[in-house]
C-alpha cells in the first residue's frame, strides 16, 4: 500500500496486511508503555487538536497519544467558540495557519467532507477525528484492533450492528474494514428510522459481503461474534420529538447480555446513554473500556506511522 500522507476515510485502508502491521504496532506500542520502554521517537513534533464538535475520548487519546511518544500538543477543544472560527475565519484559512506551527493536525467537525476539504490544502498530515454523520477512521482501527485482540481474528466473524446506522459514523468507517476480511457478515439492526444510508448499502454489495436488515435484536443478537451498540445520535435529529420517538429503542441489559454466545463481545464507541445498562459492565463480554483503550495504542501507532 503506497504511504498515506492524511487519515481521512476508512476506504484509503485497501490492504489486510498493512493493517496486521499497524495493529502489531499498537500492541507494541502498548507493551513499551507498561514496561516504560517508550523512547520519544516524536520528540519535537507537534500534533494540533482543532475539536469543533464535543469529545472526551478521541481528542484524549490523540494528546496522550503523541505526548507517549515524546511530542507535544496544541489544543483547541471548543474551536466552534473558542478558535478565530467564531471571528468568521474559514477552515481553509484556519489549517493554512495552524499547519505553520503544527506538524499535523487531528480535526473533527460537524460538516462531512471537511477533513477532506482540510487534506487538499493542508502541507502537514491531516487525520480525520469525525467529519459530522461521515467518518471516524481512527474509531474504526481501533475497533478493528480490539477485535483482533479479543477474539484472535478477523475473518469469519458474524458481526452485529445496532441502533443509530443512519449518523453513527463510528459504523460508516467500521464497514469498509470488516469488508476486508473473507466469510464476514453483517446484521444490521436498527429502526427504520436509523437505517444505514443506501450509499453504505451499495459498498457492501459492491464488495460481496453477506448483510441483512432488520429492526430486532431477538434472533439475532443470540448468532452474533461482536456485537456493537451505537448511541442515538441526538445531535443529529431535527427535532427533540423524533429524537424521542427512537432514543431508548434498543437497550441491553444483563438478561440480553446473557443470551449472546459466552465468547461474543459486547462493543460501544461510548460516550453511551442508555443503550447499554451498568450492569453489563461487569459481563466478561462487555469490550467497551477495553475498546476505549485501545484507541490509545492505535493512535500511537498511527502517529509514529505518520510522522516518524
Ligand atoms: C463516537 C463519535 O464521536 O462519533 N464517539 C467516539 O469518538 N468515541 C460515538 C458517539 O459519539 O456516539
Amino acid at each position: 500500500m503506497e504511504k498515506l500522507k492524511h487519515v481521512i476515510s476508512a476506504r484509503q485502508f485497501k490492504d489486510p496486511e498493512f493493517l496486521l502491521w499497524l495493529f502489531e504496532s499498537a500492541h507494541q506500542m502498548e507493551r513499551d508503555d507498561v514496561f516504560r520502554a517508550l523512547t520519544d521517537p516524536l520528540r519535537g513534533r507537534i500534533l494540533a487538536t482543532l475539536f469543533f464538535e464535543p469529545s472526551t475520548r478521541t481528542r484524549f487519546s490523540f494528546e496522550a497519544a503523541m505526548q507517549k511518544l515524546g511530542g507535544g500538543v496544541l489544543t483547541a477543544e471548543n474551536a466552534r467558540a473558542n478558535s478565530s472560527a467564531t471571528k468568521g475565519e474559514t477552515i481553509s484559512d484556519t489549517i493554512r495557519v495552524v499547519s505553520g506551527y503544527a506538524d499535523a493536525i487531528a480535526i473533527r467537525h460537524y460538516e462531512p467532507g471537511t477533513a477532506e476539504a482540510a487534506a487538499r490544502i493542508s502541507p502537514v498530515p491531516i487525520i480525520n477525528a469525525g467529519d459530522g454523520v461521515g467518518e471516524h477512521p481512527t474509531q474504526a482501527l481501533a475497533d478493528m484492533y480490539t477485535i483482533k485482540k479479543e477474539l484472535g481474528r478477523l475473518s469469519g466473524l458474524r458481526v452485529a450492528l445496532v441502533g443509530d446506522l443512519l449518523n453513527g459514523r463510528t459504523i460508516h468507517s467500521l464497514l469498509p474494514l470488516l469488508s476486508l476480511y473473507p466469510g464476514v457478515t453483517i446484521d444490521l439492526i436498527s429502526p427504520w428510522q436509523l437505517r444505514l444510508p443506501l450509499a453504505y448499502r451499495e459498498y457492501l454489495m459492491e464488495k460481496g459481503v453477506a448483510f441483512h436488515e432488520g429492526e430486532k435484536l431477538e434472533g439475532v443478537i443470540e448468532e452474533a461474534d461482536v456485537a456493537y451498540i451505537t448511541r442515538v445520535q441526538s445531535e443529529r435529529f431535527a427535532s427533540k420529538d423524533e429524537y424521542d420517538v427512537v432514543k431508548d429503542v434498543y437497550v441491553i441489559n444483563a438478561e440480553i447480555a446473557d443470551r449472546l454466545k459466552p465468547d461474543a463481545i459486547i462493543m460501544h464507541a461510548l460516550p453511551r446513554v442508555n443503550e447499554i445498562s451498568p450492569e453489563v459492565d461487569a459481563n466478561a463480554r462487555a469490550a467497551y473500556f477495553r475498546q476505549a483503550k485501545n484507541g490509545l495504542y492505535i493512535r500511537m501507532a498511527l502517529l509514529k506511522y505518520l510522522l516518524a
